[in-house]
């Protein structure tokens, strides 16, 4: 197996190939430039990453794990209009430097061209993968959509908000992995095992990205820190800093969350407070945590050496601790 940073190197010089600039320009500049920003390339190193540890060569894998980033892209240019964000991996946003209709459109086309890469594999292998895919899809819009509607709802609980983030963000780990499984033709356990471990990598990293929106460092971050306190997010900060807080300070939090606020700075400041003081933010870091541990634990049931085993652990380590 590779180290992480070659997965990673190895995918860009293959995204770079793909990603040409083809007429008409204002569909695909756009395309180019949110799949060229950056990013930490998680998914699909994951994917080449799976693939070797059943015994496949990462290579065959390179298109499933393109079709996973660009998916991803897509549902980020999306989810920037849908959360009005101006950043994003440091740049401003499609729709800010394009505008609205821009980012709808080139949007979709990158979810056709995310299926259309799956053309690249034999019958069997096309129909487990664009299978996995489809359902992985609905599953995110469904996510997005609960992401959405608790925006207005004061009445979100944790059990809602875990399956919000298991929709929107852990399902496309988990399916990110078990498209290497499928290209290295794995046994239907190890998929399902592979799966369940991504899935519980996953929802720890979207309770760490919720983390980071509210207490993220600004320079590296890369996105507008506080976007979810403005856009009035039922995260699990959110949600244990009502359960955990007095009268007074619930009472204020619920305020500051159903109105439009003249200030925006003072209501991330006032929110961010009440996270720490309440104790929500430690137990938001407890729960990073049980979810990484939880994955950890599935990798009992796989049918893989040790030593790949820990290079899982490793990962699921890392991605615990980052920063951006
Ligand atoms: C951002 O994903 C969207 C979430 C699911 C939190 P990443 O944090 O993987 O974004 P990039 O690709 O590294 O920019
Ligand atoms: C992203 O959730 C989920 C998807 C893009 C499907 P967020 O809205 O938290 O992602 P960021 O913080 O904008 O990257
Ligand atoms: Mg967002
Ligand atoms: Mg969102
Ligand atoms: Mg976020």
């Amino acid at each position: 197996m590779l180290s992480i940073e070659k997965y990673q190197e190895k995918f860009i010089e293959f995204l770079q190939e793909y990603a040409v600039i083809k007429e008409p320009k204002s569909l695909y500049e756009p395309i180019q430039y949110i799949l060229n920003l950056g990013g930490k390339r998680l998914r699909p190193v994951l994917t080449l990453m799976t693939a070797e540890v059943f015994n496949c060569d990462y290579k065959m894998a390179l298109n499933a794990a393109l079709s996973v980033e660009v998916f991803h892209n897509f549902s980020l240019v999306h989810d920037d209009i849908m959360d009005d964000a101006p950043l994003r991996r440091g740049q401003k946003t499609v729709h800010e430097k394009w505008d609205m209709n821009t980012g709808i459109l080139s949007g979709d086309a990158m979810l056709i061209m995310a299926y259309q890469l799956f053309e690249n594999y034999d019958q069997i292998t096309f129909k487990s993968l664009a299978q996995l895919f489809s359902k992985t899809a609905l599953e995110v819009c469904e996510g997005q959509q609960y992401d959405v509607d608790f925006e207005i709802r004061d009445d979100v609980t944790i059990a809602e908000y875990l399956k919000m983030i298991e929709y929107k963000t852990a399902v496309l780990v988990g399916a990110a992995m078990k498209m290497g499984a499928i290209v290295a033709e794995a046994s239907e356990n190890d998929r399902h095992h592979i799966y369940e471990f991504g899935k519980n990598l996953g929802i720890a990293f979207q309770l760490q990205d919720d983390y980071l929106d509210a207490f993220g460092d600004p320079k590296t971050f890369g996105k507008q820190v506080g976007g979810d306190i403005i856009e009035n997010k039922k995260t699990y900060l959110y949600l244990k800093a009502i359960e955990f807080s007095n009268k007074h300070d619930a009472l204020q939090l619920q305020h500051l969350f159903s109105i439009i606020p003249s200030n925006p700075e003072e209501k991330i400041q006032k929110t961010k407070q009440i996270f720490t003081t309440s104790g929500a933010t430690e137990a938001t870091k407890q729960e990073i945590k049980k979810f990484t541990n939880k994955a950890f634990s599935v990798l009992d049931a796989l049918d893989i050496s040790d030593d790949k085993k820990l290079i899982l652990k490793q990962f699921g380590e890392q991605l615990m601790n980052r920063t951006v």
